[in-house]
């Protein structure tokens, strides 16, 4: 303690004057002193900002659920927006009645809570080739968790009856990019939500106000937002999002379709490149986020030279299937250099892979499904890098 800090010797204006009464701020903002605190985008990535994405600040948030203001966006024709009593969703298709429901109409089937993350099949997609990206915001930040409030699929499809051919679904979006995926039956009579809300309020027009299917576990681009129209039908009708997008192209010229599942995966958020080491030597936290679309984390193992030495991290918080899981490693830092590295292991057992395991798998030519292990370096003066070590 510093004797004589005004800090603490001085009575401050906050201490002494009243504040703003309630109803200053009728839709609560955060905080002046967290306007730092904000989505962020890369200038050089896309030509528009209509077909773009801005990335979530995970080296700011804590827990394991991402306020609504910060989710990250991806829009392939801007955000629309959508007067809710207008707004309609269709079943046609292999059903044994066509269905046309509004916003009130969905709102009388029994509703389910789930906290899912959802991350971008690109997410880490601009680090295949080696490292690129300084800060955790642009390297892993298209991925957000909230808790979403909405009617089970099934239910509906249930109401529409699927005839027996009807064995795959097109979820289609309606924004000007008519957004649509194939998604085959058992997956949408599984665990799939047609969400109204998030994070207990209306989902925010960003995130396809008013209605927007989840689709747990999967890559981000089947959640289709602003869902207006699910056809049911015998085969998947390979739109452009699973032909020319949605696919991995491997080294020998074939390429992998249907990769669905956002596979077991983690990042340390701090210490992270927007996040340096400022307090020196001496007690350090280490935090980060993991998650798998196969379910549970069931361990995360911390690295802080390299890979050479692992140690078990403390996961802290809920451990939800398909959710973000929150995890800390504590340790007396000695002010050498580190290489910070996580590795998660999910419930079914998959271990997160190296990003050279990747790339042996896979070979370069891939932007999806980046799940490889990260590392960040440490210099003795805290600042933080992205690297690559092999
Ligand atoms: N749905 C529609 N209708 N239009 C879109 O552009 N983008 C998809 C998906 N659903 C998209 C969409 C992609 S690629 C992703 S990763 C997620 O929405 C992003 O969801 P978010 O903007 O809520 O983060
Ligand atoms: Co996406």
């Amino acid at each position: 303690l510093a004797a004589g800090d005004p800090a603490i010797t001085e009575i401050q204006d906050w201490n002494r004057y009243p504040g703003e009464g309630v109803d200053a701020r009728p839709y609560g903002t955060p905080s002046e002193f967290e306007g730092n605190v904000v989505r962020r985008s890369v200038s050089w990535l896309t030509a528009d900002p209509i077909s773009s994405v801005n990335f979530t600040p995970l080296h700011e948030l804590e827990g394991i659920i991402t306020p609504n203001g910060l989710c990250f966006e991806r829009h392939h024709a801007g955000i629309t927006i959508i007067e809710p009593t207008e707004h309609r969703l269709m079943i046609n298709g292999l059903v044994d009645r066509q269905l046309v429901f509004t916003m009130a109409d969905l709102k009388r089937f029994p509703r389910v809570n789930h906290a899912y993350f959802l991350e971008c099949a690109a997410n880490s997609g601009m680090e295949w080739r080696g490292s690129q990206l300084n800060g955790v915001q642009f390297t892993h930040g298209m991925v957000h968790c909230v808790v979403y409030t909405g009617v089970r699929l099934k239910d509906l499809l249930d109401e529409a009856g699927i005839k027996t051919t009807g064995t795959w679904l097109l979820a289609e979006g309606a924004d000007a990019s008519a957004m649509t995926r194939s998604i085959p039956m058992e997956k949408a009579m599984d665990d799939c939500i047609v969400a109204f809300a998030m994070n207990g309020e209306a989902l925010r027009p960003e995130q396809g106000y008013p209605l927007r299917l989840v689709v747990p576990g999967w890559e981000g681009n089947m959640w289709i937002k602003w869902l207006r129209r699910l056809e049911i039908g015998d085969k998947p009708w390979h739109q452009r999002e699973e032909t020319s997008k949605y696919t991995d192209l491997l080294a020998d010229g074939v390429a992998r379709r249907f990769t669905w599942v956002m596979e077991v995966k983690s990042v340390i958020t701090n210490p992270s490149p927007q996040a340096p080491i400022t307090h020196g030597r001496g007690r350090t936290v280490l935090s980060g986020l993991a998650w798998s679309g196969n379910g549970t984390i069931k361990r995360v193992d911390v690295s802080i030279d390299g890979g050479r030495n692992w140690h078990t991290a403390r996961i802290d918080g809920p451990s939800l299937p398909r959710a973000l899981h929150r995890f800390y490693y504590e340790f007396d830092w000695d002010g050498s250099e580190l290489f910070l590295q996580s590795r998660a292991v999910d419930e079914l057992g998959f271990v997160q892979p190296t990003k050279d395991e990747l790339r042996t798998a896979r070979g370069e030519n891939s932007i999806y499904h980046n799940n490889g292990i990260q590392t960040w370096h440490v210099g003795p003066d805290g600042a933080v890098e992205n690297v690559e070590i092999s």
